[in-house]
């Protein structure tokens, strides 16, 4: 189970440690909930990603998987860049110093606010919805790429899944060939196409077929308008193991197959872009939690922990699986399975159904791997319960990227 966590991540006399520094230790130093963040992790993620593609492609991080500044500009320093489809977290990217040729602006439903903002900052914007062409003409966008939708079944959860017949994400092929006419004719430079099929996905095939059908949405393309592109986006997706059964392709793997395939398809020069968002900071993420209440319920014992949906709602939102240890006890052997409850006033805030573990008390620490992304950047203050703290370690060096929210931090928006 070590391999779901990051790579720094070690058991010695029981005890788990990641980036040098004992889960003890981060939690007496930081307090819990606490999500920490391995920098070798995310380094050697960015770097396989930069590896993999062309050695003119650009990378840019999927901003929603986590928007933390710290980090964005830890991968910055990889050369990677931005994806961002919102204000605020196109001012994320800008205050981890990525400049607008690393920018690209997505978003089905942008606002003229937003269309501005991608403008200033020189983004690449992706046109997302027939009258955008018009808008972003008027909001001063003069270098766009069409987002496209396959009408590809991407094989995960329904909510992720962005390029099918019917998703709220992109424009037809129809609907993107007028797209791109009507943008040409008001002077935007069109210089690219997109697809994204969907995230977590855990195989290549629907990713390699969106490509077949972007190919042949060029060949319409440059068929019709004589149009082709200058920049190709592949989009993000690729999935990560969250329990030790699950093995979606590696990195270089998933990127070789789609450039080959992208290669075979379509025969003319193009620069690939890719936004990967969990596969490059999911795995670098762990949660720390405090034990309390321990108790048995009909057939099921409980171990509740100090958080629970408010910092991740995935088990909610997508019926996400986990798995865990007892960061404090690693290699005691197992007592039985446990359900970890979380704290908040809902039966549904379960985070993990069943594990695994050894006797569970109060004050115990429970670690939960690849807890990176969607995470915390996805989590509310539902019961009031103010968010919990990221740290980044390496080299036996902690930091705080994010600190913990107050109660004094929730009160401070509420008006009388
Ligand atoms: C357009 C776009 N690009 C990239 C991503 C990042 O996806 P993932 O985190 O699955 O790599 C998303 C998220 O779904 C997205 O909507």
């Amino acid at each position: 189970m070590l391999e779901l966590f990051p790579e720094t991540a070690l058991v010695e006399d029981r005890v788990l440690s990641v980036g040098g520094l004992t889960a003890a230790a981060l939690a007496d130093r930081f307090g819990t909930p606490l999500v920490v963040f391995c920098e070798r992790t995310i380094r050697t993620r960015a770097q396989a990603y930069r590896a993999a593609a062309p050695e003119d492609a650009l990378v840019v991080y999927g901003t929603k998987a986590f928007p933390n500044v710290a980090l964005m500009r830890l991968l910055a320093e990889e050369g990677v860049g931005a994806d961002v489809s919102t204000l605020g977290e196109l001012a994320f990217a800008q205050a981890a110093g990525i400049p607008g040729e690393r920018l690209v602006f997505h978003g089905n439903n942008k606002s003229d606010e937003e269309l501005r903002a991608a403008a200033h900052a020189g983004a690449l914007v992706a046109l997302d919805a027939p009258d955008e062409p018009q808008r972003a003409h008027a909001a001063g966008v003069r270098r766009a790429m069409v987002r496209l939708t396959p009408g590809v079944d991407a094989a995960t959860h329904s909510a992720i899944r962005t390029a099918h017949v019917e998703s709220k994400f992109g424009l037809s092929p129809d609907d993107a060939i007028a797209a791109i006419r009507d943008a040409e004719e008001l002077g935007i430079d069109v210089a690219g196409v997109h697809v994204h099929v969907g995230s977590q996905l855990t195989r290549a095939d629907e990713s390699l077929l969106s490509v077949d059908l972007l190919a042949a949405f060029c060949k319409r393309a440059r068929a019709e308008l004589s149009w082709t592109p200058e920049l190709v986006d592949l989009g993000g997706g690729l999935g990560i193991p969250y329990e030790p059964d699950e093995s979606p392709p590696e990195i270089d793997e998933y990127v070789h197959a789609l450039v080959d395939r992208f290669h075979g398809a379509w025969e003319e020069p193009a620069r690939l872009i890719l936004e990967p968002g969990r596969s490059l900071v999911g795995p670098a993420g762990v949660t720390l939690y405090r034990i309390g209440a321990v108790k048995r319920s009909g057939g099921v014992v409980y171990a509740a922990i100090d958080g629970g949906m408010s910092d991740n709602p995935r088990p909610q939102f997508y019926g996400a699986r986990y798995t865990a240890l007892l960061a404090n006890r690693a290699t005691e052997p197992t007592a039985g399975a446990y359900r970890i409850a979380g704290k908040h006033c809902e039966s549904g805030d379960v985070l993990i159904d069943r594990v695994e573990l050894p006797q569970p008390h109060r004050g115990d620490l429970l670690a939960v791997p690849a807890t990176g992304a969607y995470t915390l950047g996805m989590g509310s203050n539902y019961n009031g319960v103010p968010r919990p703290a990221a740290v980044l370690v390496a080299d036996g060096n902690a930091r705080i990227t994010r600190r913990r929210e107050t109660v004094d931090d929730l009160l401070r928006v509420e008006t009388e």
